[in-house]
Formats: structure tokens, C-alpha cells, sequence
């Protein structure tokens, strides 16, 4: 009890100024940042961003899907969001005929607003710190087993009086600083959300995989849904008679812009993120991790590519896929080149031998070597189990040997065959043979060569599923189950390393690791210096989409309507796109970028390459996060979609 109590003082010294902009907080404990907010130049209160009294800024907010977020922008349930988030909805409502993706899509009455069977959007009705709750009972003396029993018995509880029947919320409890802090979080979740309008790909999707990460940048990428509920307000199934949700607050938007220095804070759902890591989990990521999966990836993409570029056909079949592997490669590639330029494992190296002297004869002395010597004995297996995520698992062969409703109409054999040896190859190459089934084993001497074994695969699909099933089940059974322990052992340790930090540290604070709940990162506008000799600008204009227009490079080719209405003039300084400090995440992706004020500014969609070491640790003079900036978004709706009739029900701040 004691330690929770200085747990408990030590959480409270969220009061104390944040260093530069770092950070991503829970909005119910936000008064504790308040007054380093208003001293940054937030007009507002507390209580503006997160009440449970009276609708604030929160419920304006929700998780889009299941790894996006979304804001409410009318009284009449209107949403925006990214277009790389509505992406698949958009994808599936479009064919032949009417290829939403390419032409971009806008409802011009309700009725022609489209549903999406499966999309949902969550608003968050509370938090509140339920530690006390959730450890009730707990004695020094239980085991780690106990320990957890006592804690799933009490959230067992917490959940069922959270939801109880009729009430139609949803709840989870989640574990904040490796469960030194729990949290309850009560949702509800809306299931009749249909697209209202999104632009053409050459918009919204601009730059594509060339632009991704980077800056400068001039992607439009919003689409725009709305939320249906019942008569009651309440959420229902997909139903003609049911009626646009009447949100209990809804953003109003600038047309003010934003200027360098300008306050900002984004509200959204950040992901996931380790900023209180050992050494040993840095470097096994910059060294290990990072580098092999980069150089995986390239060998895929690469035969991707060369069948794209042939095919026009094989080019829509594959572009989803290529997105997906593509943006966690380009990303690994600035986070690593990140850790290195910040001497991030030297630095935290430093600091560990600082704890372990602070740490003497208390009870922390020898964490941190705890902490290396579990890494020792995780890295291995851990590699090999990477690398079954990223080479034989990929291989799509084996992966409809295994699901029939595997989805066929988005397959090229050619890729695959090309997949099949370049990936088996690596993993033969790369791991131990103690990491492989006997049946890999087995058939590897058996055929003279890897070509050989591919015949055999693609020929007989005995011998693909026989294959499938081997590397699946070895997976499942010898590798994941040993890193699931070894990985639940180190978090143990984390937990009370955490604890040990905030001792050491008294004078720093503390924000929880990211893990999609919902957060509040506050900042402001900033360009930065990418390289000597080299500033970037914060704000990005219609001047350079121009500049980058090239009708022969796919990802830089403009509509004509857009060359048109440049060409008119009076659009060459309209902005696009714009910098700032705010410590976001994947998941932040259609988080809403507000001014001092709380009204819409922008709409989060990326971070900067040379930054996005900050999931592990922030540096202020690099890290920074791509917003659309809201006015490009409107000048979309009229001049290209012609939907301004979308403009009578937002409420315009200025
Ligand atoms: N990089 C942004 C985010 O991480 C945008 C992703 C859109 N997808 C893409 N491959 N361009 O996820
Ligand atoms: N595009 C990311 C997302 O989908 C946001 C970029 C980032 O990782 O910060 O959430």
C-alpha cells in the first residue's frame, strides 16, 4: 500500500513543466498540465478539454475504426477523418463504374450517403483511475499469479457494474506505466457511419508512397463520413429510418489558419509507443530489428514493383499491399537513422549506470542488468520470431493453403512465385535450424533447389498446405509461446523499473506509453532543420503541388481540374499542409489539430521521416507532425467536389 501511495504522489508531479513539447496525456488528468498549456498561449480551460459534467471538446473526438480517429463537426453527426483511413470503404464501395478512388466520391443528398457494415466509431463517456479498484485485496506477499487473479477478479466487476445491461456501453480497464496505474474507460460505440465524400486519390492520396513521411508535403487526406443512430440517439444497426446522430459537441472551425509559433494541441488516439525503455531494447531494434526487416521489405517491394510496372491490372490488385508494406519500411528506416543520430543507446546507457549508482541498496539495485540479461535471453527467439512474421507467414501461397476465404481476386501467381523463394531463402539463410520444423528440414534436403521446392508448391497444393501447416504450427506452438513468457517477464521488471524512474527522476515528468486511449499532445507550429544548411518551412501551398505535378509519375499526377484552377490564379498561396511540435503517434492519423481556442485548424495524417524515432524518444528539434491544414480540405469540398452545400451545417469560427 505504501508504494502506491508514493506511486500516487509521484503521478501528481504531472504538474511539473514538460521539457519542449513531449508528450501525450490523459485527458482526465489534463488540469495537471493546464497551466504549462496556458503558458504556451491555450486560451482555454481544464474543463473545455475533458468533463464529465458538461459536453467538452472530448466528445467531439472518436476512435475511427478500429486504429484511426475522427471528429464531429456538425450537430448533425459529420465527420472527417483521413482519406488513408476511410481508404478501404472507399475502395469497397467503388467498382468499374463508379471508381470512388480514382474520381473521389460526394453524396449529394442523405439518401446518397453510403453505409459501411462493420465500421463503427467509439465516444469516450469516462475515465477515471481505478488503481485502488483494481489491486483491492493485494498483499506484498502474493505472487506475481495471485496477483494477476485478484486484478481480473476486481476488473471482472468493474466492467460487468460499468455495462450493465440496457445501458448499451462498452468498458475496458487498461494498465498504464506497465501497470503501475489502471484506468477504467467507459465507450459508446456507433455502428451506422456512411461515407459522405472523399476526393480523388490524386488528392487525397498525393505523393503517395514518394511523399509518405515526409516533408514537404501536399496530400489532401481527409475523406468525410457521418454517424447515423437511432430515434433515441442511440447507437442502432444500419437501418433506412435511422437519423444523423446529434453529438453532444461538434469542433468549429478556423478559417484563420495557423503561422509559425501558433499553439496547437491535437486530441486523438495514439497507438503505441516504449519511451521508458533499456538500452538493450533500442539497440536490438536499431541494430537488429530495424535493419533486417528494412532490407526483407525491399527484397518485397521490389518484386511488387517490377510486376506493377507492367501491369496496370496488377498495379490495383497490389497497391493496397504495397501501401501497407511500404509505410512500416520507409518508417523503420527514419526511426533507426533517428536513434543513431540522437546516440539514443549511449545516452540511456549513461542513465542506467546513473540509476544503478542512485539505486544502490534500495530496492531497485540491479534492474537495469535484469533488464539486460532478459533481453539477452529474448533477442534470439524473438528474431526468429520476426522473422517468421515478415518472410514464410507473407507468402500468400501458404497462407490460402490454410484459409479458404483467403481473397483471390487481388492475387498475381508471378508475385508470389518470385515471394515464395526470395522469402524461404532468407529465413533458411537468416535463422537457425533449431528455429525450423522438422518438415522444412526434411523437404530442404530433399529438393536440389529452393526453385525446385517452389515447383512443388505451386504445382501440388498437398505440398503447399503440408508446408503451410508446418511453419504455422512450429510458429504458433515453439516460437510465439517462449516470447509471450520472456516478454511478460520483462514487462514485470518494467513495472518496477517505472516506479524507479520516477524516484531517480523527481523532477521529470511522467507520460504514459501510448496504447490507442485517448490523449491530448499540445505544441505549436514549427518548421525544422532536416539536414545542415537546410530549414523547412512549416506551411506547404498550392504553388508546390504545382511544381510537383508530373501527368508521367503516377504519384504526382494532379487532376486536370486542379492545373485549371490554378492556372485561373488567385490559388497560388491556398495552404495544404503544416508542421508542429505535437508528440503524435500512428493512431493519431484524423486526429484534430485545434488552436488556442479549441476550433479545427487541421487534420493529423503523418510524421515527419527524420522523426519518427520519437515512438522511443522525442527530440524536439526534429520531431514533428504533417497536418492538412482545414482550409485546403474546404477548398476541396467546393472547388473540386462542388459540395459546399457540406458548409451549411459546420459552424465557422472566423
Ligand atoms: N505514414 C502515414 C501513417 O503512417 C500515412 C500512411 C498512408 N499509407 C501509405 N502507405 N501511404 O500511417
Ligand atoms: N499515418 C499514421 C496513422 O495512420 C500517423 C503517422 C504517425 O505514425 O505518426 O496513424
Amino acid at each position: 500500500m505504501k508504494r502506491t501511495v508514493i506511486l500516487a504522489a509521484l503521478l501528481a508531479l504531472g504538474a511539473l513543466p514538460a521539457k519542449a513539447d513531449e508528450g501525450m496525456w490523459l485527458p482526465a488528468l489534463i488540469s495537471q498540465r493546464i497551466e504549462d498549456m496556458q503558458a504556451k498561449g491555450f486560451k482555454l480551460s481544464a474543463e473545455d478539454i475533458y468533463s464529465v459534467n458538461q459536453a467538452s471538446l472530448k466528445d467531439a473526438v472518436v476512435l475511427f475504426g478500429s486504429g484511426c480517429t475522427g471528429e464531429l463537426v456538425s450537430d448533425q453527426g459529420l465527420l472527417f477523418t483521413n482519406h488513408h483511413c476511410g481508404y478501404s470503404f472507399i475502395q469497397r464501395h467503388s467498382s468499374v463504374e463508379h471508381d470512388y478512388l480514382k474520381d473521389g466520391f460526394w453524396a449529394k443528398t442523405r439518401a446518397d450517403e453510403l453505409p459501411n457494415p462493420g465500421l463503427t466509431v467509439r465516444f469516450l463517456e469516462s475515465m477515471e483511475d481505478v488503481t485502488e479498484v483494481v489491486l483491492k485485496g493485494y498483499k506484498a506477499k502474493m505472487t506475481e499469479e495471485q496477483r494477476q487473479a485478484l486484478i481480473d477478479k476486481n476488473t471482472k466487476k468493474l466492467l460487468a457494474k460499468a455495462t450493465k445491461e440496457g445501458n448499451g456501453l462498452k468498458a475496458s480497464v487498461e494498465a498504464l506505466y506497465y501497470g503501475n496505474q489502471y484506468f477504467l474507460f467507459i465507450f459508446r460505440e456507433y455502428r451506422d457511419v456512411r461515407l459522405v465524400g472523399a476526393p480523388p486519390s490524386s488528392i487525397g492520396k498525393f505523393g503517395g508512397e514518394t511523399d509518405n513521411w515526409m516533408w514537404p508535403r501536399h496530400t489532401g487526406d481527409f475523406s468525410i463520413f457521418r454517424i447515423y443512430a437511432g430515434a433515441d440517439n442511440m447507437p442502432a444497426d444500419y437501418s433506412e429510418a435511422n437519423v444523423p446522430y446529434r453529438p453532444k459537441r461538434s469542433l468549429k472551425i478556423s478559417r484563420a489558419g495557423v503561422k509559425e509559433g501558433d499553439f496547437t494541441f491535437v486530441y486523438g488516439c495514439p497507438g503505441s509507443t516504449q519511451e521508458y525503455v533499456h538500452s538493450e531494447a533500442v539497440k536490438y531494434i536499431q541494430d537488429v530489428s530495424d535493419p533486417e526487416k528494412i532490407a526483407l521489405r525491399t527484397t518485397r517491394l521490389n518484386i511488387m514493383k517490377k510486376y506493377m510496372d507492367q501491369s496496370q491490372a496488377v498495379r490495383i490488385q497490389y497497391s493496397s499491399k504495397y501501401a501497407g508494406v511500404a509505410n512500416a519500411w520507409k518508417k523503420w528506416q527514419g526511426e533507426e537513422k533517428g536513434l543513431r543520430k540522437n546516440h539514443v543507446v549511449p545516452v540511456k546507457q549513461a542513465y542506467e549506470k546513473r540509476f544503478e549508482e542512485w539505486a544502490q541498496g534500495t530496492r531497485f539495485e540491479g534492474i537495469t542488468r535484469q533488464l539486460a540479461n532478459l533481453y539477452a535471453a529474448r533477442n534470439p527467439i524473438y528474431r526468429a520470431y520476426e522473422y517468421y512474421r515478415e518472410t514464410v507467414l507473407t507468402i500468400e501461397k501458404l497462407q490460402m493453403a490454410r484459409n479458404p476465404r483467403f481473397n483471390m481476386k487481388d492475387y498475381y501467381q508471378p508475385i508470389d512465385e518470385e515471394m515464395f523463394v526470395a522469402m524461404m531463402t532468407a529465413f533458411d539463410e537468416a535463422l537457425e535450424d533449431v528455429y525450423k520444423p522438422r518438415f522444412f528440414l526434411e523437404r530442404r534436403s530433399q529438393y536440389s533447389s529452393m526453385e525446385a521446392w517452389k515447383d512443388a508448391v505451386f504445382t501440388f497444393d498437398n505440398e503447399a498446405k503440408a508446408l503451410s501447416e508446418a511453419l504455422n504450427d512450429f510458429f504458433t506452438t515453439t516460437i510465439a509461446p517462449p516470447v509471450a513468457e520472456l516478454n511478460k517477464s520483462i514487462n514485470l521488471v518494467y513495472r518496477d523499473y517505472m516506479q524507479g524512474q520516477m524516484e531517480f527522476e523527481k523532477g521529470k515528468t511522467f507520460y504514459p506509453d501510448a496504447n490507442l486511449t485517448l490523449r491530448v499532445a499540445y505544441g505549436h507550429v514549427e518548421g525544422y532543420r532536416p539536414l545542415d544548411a537546410i530549414y523547412y518551412d512549416p506551411v506547404s501551398t498550392l504553388r508546390g503541388i504545382i511544381e510537383k505535378d508530373n501527368p508521367d509519375i503516377f504519384d504526382y499526377n494532379i487532376p486536370q481540374v486542379l492545373r485549371d484552377i490554378y492556372a485561373r490564379g488567385g490559388f497560388g498561396s491556398q495552404p495544404v499542409c503544416f508542421l508542429a511540435t505535437n508528440h503524435t503517434t500512428g493512431g493519431n492519423s484524423g486526429s484534430p489539430v485545434l488552436n488556442a481556442r479549441g476550433h479545427l485548424v487541421g487534420i493529423n495524417f503523418d510524421r515527419v521521416w527524420e522523426g519518427t524515432m520519437s515512438d522511443l524518444v522525442y527530440d524536439p528539434e526534429i520531431c514533428r507532425n504533417i497536418s492538412l491544414d482545414v482550409r485546403y480540405l474546404l477548398f476541396v469540398i467546393k472547388e473540386i467536389g462542388h459540395a459546399d452545400y457540406l458548409f451549411d451545417e459546420m459552424t465557422f469560427a472566423d
